[in-house]
């Protein structure tokens, strides 16, 4: 039977860094909170339980959670709380009461967002359910990390690191407490470890905080491990960024760079043909169909799908919406389904300059031109609204014209009411439909309009002064001056 798995993610510091009110853990990175990512990679391990260990903002970060959970149907969360907040070991002291002897416990950071989950597996296969597993790193610069004292330690040279990495590992010494010898080790601990939770549940016990910061480390179970006897090994890694945390917008603005470059190379390997994978931003889901294209500075926010052959212009705002193949959506355009979604059918043309709203669901071959907007509204197939124009709760039939600069006035000022118009309308330029109301089918409203009455099939109605000229006008003069 495989090994159960329950991960600690400690997220009870303050992030003094950051200098913002939100708690460190819930700001974002790719449209979610860093917290979303672990809990996201713990989700792929199949762990059985999730326990967080929270501590600053301990009720914002706790009801960030559980929403975060119910949206994706994770394992058991559960809640340790922190306070105060005395050391990474400490942390984890708290979480112990939840944790079950038969498992593993993955021991995972809250502000660590972009490690992978077959690294952890990697790291759970090393642990195997009686060793002491640790991911560890080289690093150039390792000032600040703990670093990994093995054996015969000695000067650190790439050269030997083979020889080094071999060696028994004995211990982790905080930066803080290392010697000048030991802070020229460059192998780090990346904060990450996979230990038997009967065992973790002991060392923790003999946990002191008699070093430089008076603080619980949770490193220090290592030189327990090895005085017990019990395998400490150390899965070295390469990819700095998979350990990479999280302290000052600095920091976060890299990971993010980081996280969309992924991204990017990710879809171009996909086929999708990205002009600049540095102006690409992915916040939240995106699917791309074959052939897809994608200009530069386009924002993908929520859960968007593009199908085949869908091109996105410069400069486009995309959030919750489906764009059905071969749609074209010129640049500057802003779509935001929220939670209602938007669709865009088959080969429709939207933009430039275009504002799809939740609820706008466009048929094949639909025209949105620039400064249209579109709200909680169906378009069927080939209707057409190509200039300054607004629609809001209406139902437009198939091949309708809606003229330039006419509104659906969908608003009483208390309530909101449904415009109809039928296959065929041609609504000219500059209208206003006052709802609810129907147009019927094949019908035409003059333009300058306004219409507050249904209008039959096939009639042209028009609603406004009547023309009228006067023959001969002569324009006042100005009077000369005496
Ligand atoms: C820790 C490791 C260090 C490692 C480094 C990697 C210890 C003692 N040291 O150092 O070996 O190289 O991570 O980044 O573990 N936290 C709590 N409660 C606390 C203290 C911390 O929840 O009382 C949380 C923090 O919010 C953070 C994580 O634990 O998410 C790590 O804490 P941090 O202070 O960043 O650890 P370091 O001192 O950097
Ligand atoms: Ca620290």
């Amino acid at each position: 039977m495989a090994i159960q798995i329950d991960v600690v993610i400690m997220a009870a510091g303050k992030g003094t860094r950051m200098k913002s009110t939100l708690p460190k853990v819930l700001h974002r990175l790719g449209g979610r909170a860093l917290l979303g990512h672990v809990l996201d990679c713990a989700a792929q391990l199949s762990a059985r339980q999730a326990v967080v260990v929270t501590g600053h903002g301990a009720i914002e970060v706790e009801a960030a959670c559980a929403a975060m959970a119910s949206r994706s149907g994770y394992f058991d969360l559960n809640f340790a709380r922190q306070d105060p907040q005395l050391g990474t070991g400490h942390a984890v002291q708290q979480a112990v009461p939840l944790l079950l002897d038969d498992g593993v416990t993955l021991v995972l950071s809250g502000d660590v967002p972009l490690t992978q989950a077959a690294t952890l597996t990697s790291l759970l296969d090393q642990c195997d359910g009686q060793r002491l597993a640790l991911l560890t790193l080289s690093m150039l610069d390792p000032a600040g990390y703990g670093r990994i004292v093995r054996a015969q330690a000695h000067v650190s040279d790439p050269l030997r690191s083979g020889s080094e990495a071999s060696a028994q590992v004995r211990a982790i010494v905080e930066h803080k407490d290392a010697t000048p010898a030991q802070r020229q080790i460059t192998e780090i601990y990346s904060g990450i470890m996979a230990v038997p939770t009967r065992l973790l549940r002991s060392w923790l016990a003999r946990l002191d905080n008699k070093n430089a910061q008076s603080e619980y480390y949770l490193t220090d179970i290592v030189k327990f491990a090895v005085a017990d006897g019990v395998a400490v090994v150390a899965h070295q890694i390469l990819d700095a960024a998979q350990v990479a945390g999280v302290n000052s917008p600095v920091q976060l603005a890299e990971l993010e760079r980081v996280y969309q470059g992924r991204l990017a190379t990710a879809f171009m390997e996909q086929g999708v043909r990205l002009a600049d994978p540095a102006r690409f931003d992915v916040r939240g889901t995106l699917s791309c169909g074959r052939d897809v294209e994608i200009d530069v500075n386009c924002v993908f926010e929520g859960t968007v799908t593009l199908g085949d052959g869908v091109r996105i212009s410069a400069n486009c705002v995309i959030a919750n919406c489906t764009i059905a193949a071969g749609a074209m959506i010129h640049p500057f355009t802003h779509i935001d389904g929220e939670k209602l979604g938007v669709q865009v059918g088959e080969g429709a043309l939207v933009g430039p300059f275009a504002r799809l709203r939740p609820g706008a669901q466009l048929g094949a071959e639909v025209h949105i031109g620039n400064f249209v907007e579109v709200k909680n509204s169906t378009l069927a197939k080939g209707a057409k609204a190509n200039h300054l124009a607004y629609l809001g709760d209406a139902t437009v039939g198939e091949r309708v014209n809606y003229g330039a600069g006419s509104i659906t006035a969908n608003y009483d000022g208390a309530n909101k009411h449904r415009t109809v118009i039928e296959a065929d309308v041609h609504i000219g330029s500059n209208c206003v439909l006052v709802a609810p109301v129907t147009i019927g089918a094949g019908g035409t409203v003059g333009g300058g309009s306004t219409i507050t009455k249904s209008t039959p099939q096939g009639a042209l109605s028009v609603a406004r002064g009547r023309q009228v000229s006067l023959p001969n006008w002569k324009r006042p003069a100005k009077q000369p001056k005496s």
